[in-house]
């Protein structure tokens, strides 16, 4: 009887973590689970206008600056980058811990918007806590998660820094599922942040696939990174079992009660306490002004 069970569910299990997509009968909207129920959901809307301005120390990137070589899988939803040698290490940014890079991949159009305004291309450099064994281990754990996004806005001109990456996407584009292809160009995951890296949104949020689980500590570069058309279509143009997987989005979330921090260097809570210590001390002024005429 239990061991009937243990089939049933591992079973059901395997349909459906293959059986999800980004439109028709399996998309977003079909997604289970926390994806429907969660109440911290990635990926958002940043409202620049209602970021809370704060200096909560720049992030730390460890090793990014070596040249890697690496593979790529095309797993039917997204174009993935594993790099081989040591660990790449990210903390600071107010992180609990340090954190080990997993992986990177791409997301065409861009999953987060910055007021309201969708860019092409979007990269997550996937993190886990250093604390838990591997990185299945941290999803199930609040901190567990850090996903440093990366936008690219529309340019005349290639990126020159895309080039290991986009080679290799044109070879595994057709080969979904298990094959991985060694890039043939060393890659340099710094050439993959924009100048300004310590400038950045950060905001509490998911996986933006399913399971969608609400460990993730997001870090939205504010500078973005230029690609050409041509370059984006490379991804445009990748394959899935059904054919042209012509995009790769979550939909906005809710933001719900929760507050996105808008990074900004040298930004402290002294100056931030002068500023609302003058907006209070004019707002007595002007309510003694309406005092005396009424
Ligand atoms: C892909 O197409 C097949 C056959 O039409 C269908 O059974 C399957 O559910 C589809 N999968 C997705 C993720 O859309
Ligand atoms: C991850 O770590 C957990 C806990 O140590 C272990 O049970 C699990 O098999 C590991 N998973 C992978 C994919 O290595
Ligand atoms: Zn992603």
């Amino acid at each position: 009887m239990n061991l009937f069970y243990l089939i049933v569910f591992l079973g059901l299990q395997v349909v459906t973590a293959s059986e999800w997509g980004y439109w028709g009968k399996y998309g977003p909207k079909t997604w289970s689970e926390l994806c429907a129920t969660g109440k911290r959901q990635s990926p958002i809307d940043i409202v620049t206008e209602d970021a809370i301005r704060i200096d909560l120390g720049a992030l730390k990137f460890d090793r990014y600056d070596f040249a890697f070589s690496g593979s790529l899988i095309n797993n039917g939803h997204t174009i993935q980058v594993k790099l081989d040698g040591v660990p790449i290490h990210l903390s600071g940014g107010s992180l609990p811990s340090v954190y080990v890079l997993e992986q990177m991949h791409f997301h065409w159009s861009a999953e987060h918007t910055v007021d309201g305004v969708r860019d092409p291309l979007e990269l997550h450099l996937v993190h886990y806590n250093n604390q838990y064994a591997n990185f299945s281990e941290a999803t199930q754990h609040e901190n567990g998660i850090v996903v440093v996004a990366v936008l690219f806005e529309f340019n005349n001109y290639d990126n020159p820094d895309l080039m290991p990456i986009l080679e290799t996407t044109k070879i595994v584009s057709n080969w979904v599922g298990k094959n991985m292809a060694q890039m043939r160009n060393k890659l340099i995951p710094l050439l993959l942040l924009p100048k300004d890296h310590t400038t950045y949104y950060s905001y509490e949020g998911s996986l933006t696939t399913p399971g969608c689980q609400e460990s993730v500590m997001w870090f939205v570069m504010t500078e973005k990174l230029p690609i050409s058309e041509a370059q984006v279509n490379v991804f445009r143009h990748v394959q899935n079992s059904n054919g042209t997987l012509k995009y790769n989005y979550r939909p906005k979330q809710e933001l719900g009660n929760r507050k996105v921090h808008h990074r900004l260097e040298g930004y402290n809570s002294a100056s931030s306490l002068y500023a609302s210590n003058i907006i209070s001390v004019v707002n007595v002024f002007l309510v003694s002004l309406l005092y005396k005429n009424f």
